[in-house]
């Protein structure tokens, strides 16, 4: 799925289902690392990332597999597994980082290559490695790899994160389930990731209260079985669902997805003129008519509105009436999907050095040749082809495999046609 071909115009109707969300089997599948018995994970939908995931898994020395949508990894001795994370997996993938723990926790010492991923500003790692350090372990930076030892167990430790970061919540979460004695986690991030790690750890033994509130205890030293654990549904996806519902017109139901996980996107479109109708478990996105503008949106972390979703909201903007602002707190290039905006007749304007983006609402967009810039700019780019008239072509499409299973297809059952 290189190359997309979309041509816009046609409203949808339907309902779909998203796997469990990528940014939590990503670091699960490397936190199995830490058990002593197998862990499978259900509903995990087929992406680049979480195949690179199995190849670094098995490249470590440790076992993993696929069979249908369910993903087990079984435990070695650790005489077995290596901490050298092999330069193609870690260049490959963001959450690469997440190997950083468990292997320093298995191996005692780990070496991993800068890790790659979206190119959405500066992502340094200085949080996990700060953590990780008040715990015990010593940290060496060369040009290009992070080589982290630690002599004797890394110990609990009343830790302060600088800033909410996702990842580094995750790092230390997973390390102080290791560590000898209890840490309190300080300012960690609350996102539904981190409460599912916490859940998913505690199935395999592990003593974690506070996840999902910005402090976190966790008791250490406990040894981990392995667990049979369904990851939290995927609410960026959900939320690009709802978003091709609002870009393209028509009614669109996301079902065994929770609304409240993507509340603030919800929120969004109501407030440009969708209608929604929330369930238990699922919800439906209608919209009919023309939608308002005059939005002025903010990233933040959990639950304020989704870094991850600006791109989506941007496309439902672009033919909404009136100027709209979205500024991202977290990310400094979150809209190189702008490129792709101008080529389809809009007119949006990416201020404060890529901080922000100015949308003024055009009446109709026309069919394009476009290219993905990133995962979540490339599916925002393929939802605005769905309302241009004409024929689109999206290239680099690769990107949107990074997050989405089968994105067209997903579009192409709701009646878009899109290949
Ligand atoms: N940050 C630091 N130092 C650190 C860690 C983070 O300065 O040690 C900064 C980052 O540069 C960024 C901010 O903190 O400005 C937030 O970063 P965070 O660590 O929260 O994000 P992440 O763990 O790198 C994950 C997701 C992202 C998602 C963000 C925010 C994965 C693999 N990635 O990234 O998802 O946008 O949390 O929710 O879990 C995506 O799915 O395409 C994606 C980019």
């Amino acid at each position: 799925m290189q190359t997309i071909h979309i041509t816009g115009g046609r409203p949808l109707s339907g309902t779909l289902r998203p796997a469990c969300a990528k940014n939590s089997v990503l670091p699960l599948l490397a936190a199995s690392l830490l058990c002593r018995a197998p862990c499978a994970f259900t509903h995990v939908p087929r992406l680049s990332d979480v195949d690179t995931s199995l190849a670094l898994l098995r490249a470590v020395g440790a076992g993993a597999m696929r069979q249908g949508t369910t993903v087990t990894t079984w435990p070695v001795p650790d005489c077995t597994l290596t901490g050298a994370v092999p330069p193609a997996q870690a260049g490959a993938m963001r959450s690469s980082v997440f190997y950083l723990a468990p292997l320093l926790c298995r191996c005692g010492t780990v070496r991993l290559p800068l890790p790659g991923g979206c190119r959405l500003g500066p992502r340094p790692v200085d949080i996990h490695l700060a953590g990780l350090t008040a715990m015990g372990a010593q940290v060496e930076l060369s040009a290009d790899a992070i080589r982290i030892t630690r002599n004797g167990w890394l110990h609990g430790t009343d830790f302060t994160l600088r800033l909410p970061s996702v990842g580094a919540t995750l790092t230390l979460l997973m390390a102080a389930t290791q560590a000898a004695g209890d840490t309190v986690l300080r300012g960690a991030a609350c996102e539904p990731e981190i409460v599912d790690m916490a859940r998913f750890l505690q199935a395999c033994g592990a003593s974690v209260t506070g996840a999902g509130t910005p402090v976190i205890t966790v008791r250490g030293g406990r040894e981990l079985s392995g667990a049979v654990f369904a990851p939290v549904p995927d609410r960026i996806a959900a939320a690009t669902y709802a978003a091709a519902a609002a870009c393209a017109g028509g009614a669109v139901t996301v079902e065994h997805c929770p609304p409240a996980l993507l509340d603030s996107f919800l929120v969004f479109l109501e407030r440009s003129g969708c209608d929604i109708q929330r369930g238990r478990t699922r919800f439906t996105v209608t919209r009919q008519r023309r939608l308002q503008g005059g939005q002025e949106l903010v990233t933040g972390g959990w639950p304020a509105f989704a870094t991850d979703t600006a791109p989506l909201a941007a496309a439902v903007l672009l033919t909404a009436a009136g100027e709209s602002t979205i500024r991202d707190t977290l990310f400094q290039s979150r809209f190189a999907c702008a490129e792709g905006f101008a080529a389809l007749g809009a007119d949006t304007a990416v201020g404060e050095g890529g901080r922000c983006l100015t949308v003024r609402g055009v009446e109709t967009l026309h069919g394009a040749r476009l290219h993905a810039p990133d995962l979540r700019g490339g599916a925002a780019l393929l939802l605005a082809a769905l309302c241009a008239g004409g024929e689109s072509l999206l290239y680099d499409a690769g990107h949107i495999s990074r997050g989405y299973e089968d994105l067209p297809g997903d579009l192409h059952t709701l009646g878009a046609l899109c290949r």
